[in-house]
């Protein structure tokens, strides 16, 4: 991390170059200013200086001319500070009208975000490269502050009000996310990060087949949270797939972690490589074609599952790596991303 320290974070957002272009103006500006008033003050302090004791300083009245040089041309000047400003505050304050609208629930002390896709996450919002993204905010108990550095966007977070503000990312990253207004003694623990992927890793995110840009994945965290796999997974423990299709050495049937796209033995048959087609046949006709090496306990489930909840359980399957398996007596998953430690309990 201390390798990557620079003078300014990185610029990750359409706004980004703007806000810093106006910034690099107003301190060239005021930095000039100031150092020519400082040159100014030495020299004349030199070439004024008192020569003698008889060296007097003449009375010199009042010039108008001269009060409306140095009042009118420095007004000019920093009135381009605020005439840029509005500009600039004007483009971030206006979302594209098709962006889609991710919603934030700020509380001691975590972010909670909603994707209109279903997805909920704790504390990370991915989001896809090079597509405007609205985010409407709001507090549970106190005044927070969303910022994003490298976004070059915070805004408040209010109890009981919207408030919004968009973004448009330019740059595949991870960046930090944090709270930047106290708001009690976990504030500094407020921290979170924005993950800026590739369009299609974002589709792959969405569908729950993937958790980061760096690929591969770490395993056992789960499809996320509110995706298609998601639902998936819920089902497979609901139906008590799990019973069989466990993840331990014990389990009665294959193991369906990193089966995807690979090629299973048939008992009295060619392989055939593990896709949509043969899932769904795998449920509803479990006889059809028997895994090698396995007895064909499984009972069909006809009828018991609809061609939605069928897709879904593909998903699912789809997403597993090793270790991804959940146990079987976990019927409810935790968000992804939420805290592992239980909260402290409120008396
Ligand atoms: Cu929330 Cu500081």
């Amino acid at each position: 991390m201390l390798a990557q320290f620079s003078f300014m974070p990185d610029q990750a957002a359409t706004i980004s170059e703007k806000v810093d272009l106006l910034y690099f103006y107003i301190s060239a500006i005021t930095g000039g200013v100031g150092i020519l008033i400082s040159i100014a003050l030495v020299y004349f302090c030199a070439k004024y200086r008192r020569r003698s004791a008889e060296d007097e300083t003449p009375r010199i009245l009042g010039s108008h001319r001269l009060e409306l040089i140095w009042t009118i041309t420095p007004l000019v000047i920093f009135l381009t500070f605020f005439g840029w400003g509005v500009v600039v505050y004007q483009i971030g304050l206006q979302p594209p009208a098709d962006a889609p609208e991710v919603f934030v629930v700020g509380k001691q002390w975590m972010w909670k975000i909603q994707h209109p896709t279903g997805q909920r996450e704790i504390n990370e919002l991915h989001l896809p490269v090079g597509r405007p993204v609205k985010i409407t905010l709001i507090s549970e108990d106190v005044i927070h502050s969303f910022g994003i550095p490298a976004f070059r966007d915070k805004i408040d977070v209010l109890p009981g009000r919207f408030v919004s503000t968009w973004y448009k990312p330019t740059k595949v990253g991870r960046y930090f996310l944090f709270c930047d207004q106290l708001c009690g003694v976990g504030h500094s623990q407020m921290v979170g990060s924005i993950v800026v992927m590739r369009t299609d890793d974002y589709d792959r995110w969405i569908a729950g087949e993937i958790k980061d840009i760096d690929q591969p994945p770490s395993p056992t965290s789960g499809p996320t949270d509110g995706s298609l796999a998601w639902e998936g997974r819920k089902l497979f423990l609901k139906l008590q797939c799990i019973t069989c299709h466990g993840g331990t050495a014990t389990a009665h049937a294959p193991r369906l972690e990193g089966i995807w796209g690979q090629e299973v033995p048939i008992r009295n048959g060619r392989p055939v490589r593990v896709d949509e087609g043969y899932i769904r046949e795998s449920i509803l006709k479990p006889r059809a074609k028997i895994h090698e090496g396995w007895e064909p306990i499984m009972p069909t489930f006809q009828g018991q599952v609809s061609e939605e909840d069928i897709i879904k359980l593909i998903a699912f399957i789809k997403s597993l790596r090793v270790g991804d398996t959940p146990f079987r007596n976990e019927d409810f998953p935790a968000p992804v991303g939420a805290p592992t430690q239980p909260t402290e309990s409120k008396q």
